[in-house]
């Protein structure tokens, strides 16, 4: 057990946690909507979309956990059946999985997928159960045409007994379908989730660092700074990741608690945008006000309030015997910092006060980078 990460195996992507933050509402409308159906005998068949990390998986498992623990709906019980369709996409290795769940093996040779689907009732009749079928990451398998959603979806017709399709994908799989499937996959039939904005990134974190992390090795701030650098892509896993590899930086530079630096450094080492190319396409101005910020930063604090930046900016222009910016230039300046992805801008809520925060690199390491480079810009002058 670290200092930090007190229990490391509830950052993996493999972990399901009891409660998903800002998705009780879709996991109760979907859990009520299956339990309607499936108490008169009826299956339910749906289609969830969204994008990476919005919660897809870990909705569709909570969903099949909760409504199992239910016990008996009508005719039966549930039984879940996950399945990864990403590395299966054909019919017959995905039915081999179903077989596997319903507890009979088949060799993966000399079976048709009609005699395969023969195996997989009787296995299900042997022990009665509604099958919830969730195919995860679909996509590839639908767009080649398979014959499992059709099949699937109309168990009954088909003599497979009860089954609930759940299917789950990044994009919307309705143009793909056969009209006979596509028509049990109706409005009421769909939910799409939306990307996770800034606030439900942070109450994530929040709930995640609960369970995973030391009480006193994080802060609001910590989580915050995570939450923003994950906002413009929505994505719970990326911002998960990234909590999980600044404990270990942390952990690992001896440090009781998460600092702002740390998270730096490992969104610098999961994957980098700045790079020394795009240093070269700054004016000294942009170059100058970034380096301030990289000194103001450093160790400390995720943000700076812009008039400290501002007066920071000042006193380095005159240590560098430069001539003062105004204050309109010093705006445009942070304006194109932020359009090319360098600098983040929040507005407080007047308006009047606002934060500058650089989460790409170190400060310290960005900041070496400026100086060697003013210092060639500064040698050519001379
Ligand atoms: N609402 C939420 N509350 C807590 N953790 C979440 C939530 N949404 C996603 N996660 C976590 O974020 C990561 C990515 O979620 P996942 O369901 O795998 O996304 P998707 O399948 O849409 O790509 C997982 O570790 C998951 O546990
Ligand atoms: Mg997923």
């Amino acid at each position: 057990m670290g200092t930090i990460l007190v229990r490391e195996e509830t950052l993996e992507p493999t972990f399901l946690p009891p409660k998903l933050p800002h998705r009780t509402a879709e996991l109760a409308l979907l859990t009520r909507r299956y339990r309607e159906a499936l108490s008169k005998g009826v299956p339910f068949h749906l289609l969830l979309t969204g994008g990476v990390g919005s919660g897809k998986t870990a909705l569709a498992k909570r969903l099949a956990t909760d409504l199992e623990r239910l016990g008996r709906i009508g005719p039966a019980p549930v039984k879940a059946v996950y399945i990864n369709a990403w590395r299966r996409a054909s019919d017959r290795t995905i039915v081999l999985d179903l077989l596997r769940a319903v507890d009979v093996s088949l060799p993966d040779r000399g079976y048709g997928l009609p005699e395969m689907l023969d195996v997989f009732e009787q296995g299900i009749r042997r022990h009665p159960r509604h099958h919830l079928v969730i195919l995860d990451e679909a996509s590839a398998l639908v767009r080649q045409e398979t014959k499992l959603v059709y099949l699937l979806s109309r168990s009954g017709e088909v003599g497979l007994g009860s089954i609930s399709l759940l299917l789950i994908a990044t994009e919307d799989l309705l143009p793909y379908l056969d009209p006979a499937s596509r028509s049990s996959f109706g409005v009421t039939h769909r939910m799409a989730l939306a990307p996770y904005d800034r606030a439900a990134l942070t109450d994530i974190l929040e709930a995640r660092a609960e369970v995973a992390l030391a009480p006193a090795s994080y802060t609001d701030e910590t989580l915050e700074q995570i939450a923003r650098i994950a906002a413009p892509n929505g994505d719970a896993r990326f911002a998960i990741e990234l909590l999980s590899s600044a404990a270990h930086v942390a952990e690992e530079a001896g440090h009781r608690a998460i600092s702002a630096e740390d998270i730096r450094a490992a969104k610098g080492s999961i994957y980098s945008t700045v790079t020394e190319t795009q240093l070269e396409g700054l004016s000294v101005n942009a170059l100058t006000v970034l380096l301030a910020l990289t000194r103001t930063l450093k160790g400390k604090g995720s943000s700076v309030p812009s008039q400290k930046l501002r007066s920071a900016h000042s006193a380095l222009l005159e240590e560098f015997e430069e001539d003062p910016i105004s204050r309109t230039t010093f705006w445009r300046t942070l304006k194109e910092l932020e359009r090319d992805g360098l600098v983040t801008l929040d507005t407080g809520p007047s308006g009047a006060s606002s934060s500058v925060a650089m989460d790409e690199l170190p400060a310290s390491y960005l900041g070496t980078l400026i100086e060697e480079r003013l210092g060639h810009g500064r040698a050519r002058k001379a």
